[in-house]
């Protein structure tokens, strides 16, 4: 297997499937997206979002509100959109501008109509495994660590990342694979020795060039779910060049983690779309 997982082609190939499944099944998936503000890397992730459903055959519904749009009014959005019948799916992008309330806000969306399975009642039903529902990212990142055809059974992971919404799910789906995971914040003073010590390593911190050589195992493999504006430039959270020589597999930034992102989200919006709609899935 290459070293280098590329998450492009793999998110390419569940798209075209899903887009045969789409049209050979008459479907009409709707996806809903709002964004709040400016945040030119928000943009970025909305129009590939929004080329992705076009693609495969999702209608796709943007919902711009400008910066200094209060609480209340992104509420009355979200009614809205939970009410309308032809939207069976609705992602609020994240991140919020900082004067709203952004858990109120993710619990404001109908737990049915929740894509990102942010919603608190999801991510408890997830957890105790009440349901078949994946959340995207972690999700995206289980099948990018399968692509490699390692064995990943009894290998050990470290997760660094700050937010819970992301980590709790994914630690759940790789010790439901066997696999020994820790979590550690970027900022624990142990961080270094654990990363040396991990089989997987998972960075979702957010910040440019943290994970470097000396912190990583021979044939580590790295998901590098980083995506930091450095200049011009997108970057991940792994110094790249040097770790790619000590690396089994690595994943690159862009064209690793972000595109198997918005492939999850295409097949969770089809998926809701079937329950909302009562339509079976074929084999
Ligand atoms: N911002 C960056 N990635 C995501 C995502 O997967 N979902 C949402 N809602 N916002 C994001």
């Amino acid at each position: 297997m290459p070293k280098i997982i590329d998450g492009k082609a793999l998110a390419l190939e569940i798209q075209n499937k899903l887009a045969k499944e789409i049209t050979n099944q008459k479907l009409t998936p709707s996806l809903a997206v709002l964004l709040v503000g400016n945040d030119p890397a928000s943009k970025i992730y909305i129009e590939l979002k929004k080329t992705a459903c076009h693609q495969v055959g999702i209608e796709f519904h943007e919902y711009c509100l400008a910066e200094e749009t209060g609480n209340e009014k992104v509420l009355e959005v979200i009614s809205f959109l939970n009410n309308d019948d032809d939207i069976d799916a609705i992602l609020v992008q994240l991140p919020l501008p900082e004067h709203l309330d952004t858990n109120q806000i993710i619990q404001a969306i109908d737990p049915a109509k929740d894509v990102d399975g942010f919603h608190p009642e999801n991510i408890q039903k997830f957890l105790n495994n009440q349901t078949d529902f994946v959340p995207g990212l972690p999700l995206g990142i289980i099948k990018l660590l399968e692509s490699t055809g390692e064995k990943l059974e009894n290998l050990t992971a470290i997760i660094i990342a700050k937010n819970e919404i992301l980590y709790q799910p994914l630690a759940k789906l790789l010790q439901d694979k066997k696999i020994k995971t820790q979590v550690f914040k970027p900022e624990d003073k142990n961080i270094k020795n654990k990363c040396q010590k991990s089989d997987i390593l998972i960075s979702a911190c957010g910040q440019p060039f943290f994970i470097t050589t000396d912190m990583v195992k021979d044939k580590v493999i790295v998901i590098d779910v980083g995506t930091n504006k450095v200049g011009d430039y997108v970057v991940g959270d792994v110094d790249y060049s040097g770790v790619f020589e000590k690396a089994g597999h690595i994943t690159p930034v862009p064209g690793g983690v972000g595109p198997m992102t918005v492939a999850m989200l295409l097949c969770n919006t089809v998926k809701l779309s079937r329950v909302k709609n009562k339509i079976k899935s074929t084999p």
